[in-house]
């Protein structure tokens, strides 16, 4: 297994992470580092624990032992609170956004959250990474397509100023060109601000094509971790997935 880190040392990183629900274990023995402005892609099959390795980063899983390592500090105990404190925002499967309320408003409420003199620089810097929410603004959310109600999940989260981004399936329901812009808009966010993104994705070779570096999931453990370069090499793919 490639070393992901090169000596640099990671913004996240676990250490033999075992986590479930409850007394259920999912994942086991599970050892990544996510560095800033990097996309980690994690892939595998259904129910192989990508989505409870997300939650398991951001507080909403249970941790049975091993470690979370954040700024090289061990975190205690990762609660969804804490997380958002620290600049972790998780965008779950299925995003909520308000339908009846505008782009503009979903944002604004938000943006509730953050000082008040913050607030609308911050609206206004959202809508400049993303031009297709400005051209919307007034617009109902409920109204978006799909590809446009992402870029808001993606904006939701970007008012928060995060530091570290968990995407889960940000592609889920999108025709194929839109997958692309998802993704690329994912990349742009790490390259252009130096956030940190975890994407879980089905879609391989497209994650694979902007991902700086990935991990293969299977049955809870890591069978594979590379720079996504190395993985692209589709017989390394195969083997790990099989
Ligand atoms: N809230 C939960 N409580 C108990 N088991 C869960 C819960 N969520 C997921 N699981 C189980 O954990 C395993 C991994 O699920 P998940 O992380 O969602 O996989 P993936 O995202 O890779 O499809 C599955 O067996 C699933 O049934
Ligand atoms: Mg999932």
């Amino acid at each position: 297994m490639t070393d992901v880190s090169d000596g640099r040392i990671p913004l996240l990183r676990t250490e033999a992470l075992w986590s479930g629900y409850g007394t259920r274990g999912v994942l086991a023995d599970v050892s990544i580092a996510i560095h800033k402005g990097e996309v980690v892609a994690v892939v595998g099959h259904n129910g192989a624990g990508k989505s409870t390795l997300l939650k398991s980063l951001f507080g909403l899983a249970t941790i049975h032992s091993g470690r979370i390592v954040l700024d090289g500090m061990l975190v205690a105990k990762p609660t969804p609170l804490n997380s958002l404190k620290a600049g972790i925002v998780y965008l779950p499967q299925r995003k909520q956004v308000f339908p009846e309320l505008s782009i503009k408003e979903n944002l604004a409420l938000v943006a509730q959250r953050l000082p008040k003199h913050d607030r609308s620089d911050r609206m206004n810097h959202v809508a400049t990474i993303f031009p297709v929410l400005r051209q919307r603004w007034n617009q109902e959310a409920g109204s978006l397509s799909g590809g446009e109600r992402q870029m808001l999940g993606l904006g939701l989260a970007m008012i928060m100023s995060p530091r570290l981004l968990l995407l889960d399936e940000p592609s889920l329901g999108l025709a194929p060109d839109l997958v692309v812009r998802v993704l690329e808009k994912a990349r742009d966010l790490a390259q252009g601000y130096g956030v940190a993104v975890v994407v879980v994705e089905h879609k391989v070779k497209k994650v694979l094509a902007i991902a700086d570096c990935a991990y293969v999931l299977r049955n809870g453990r890591v069978t594979f971790g590379s720079r996504a370069s190395d993985l692209m090499d589709e017989a390394t793919l195969l083997t790990a997935y099989l």
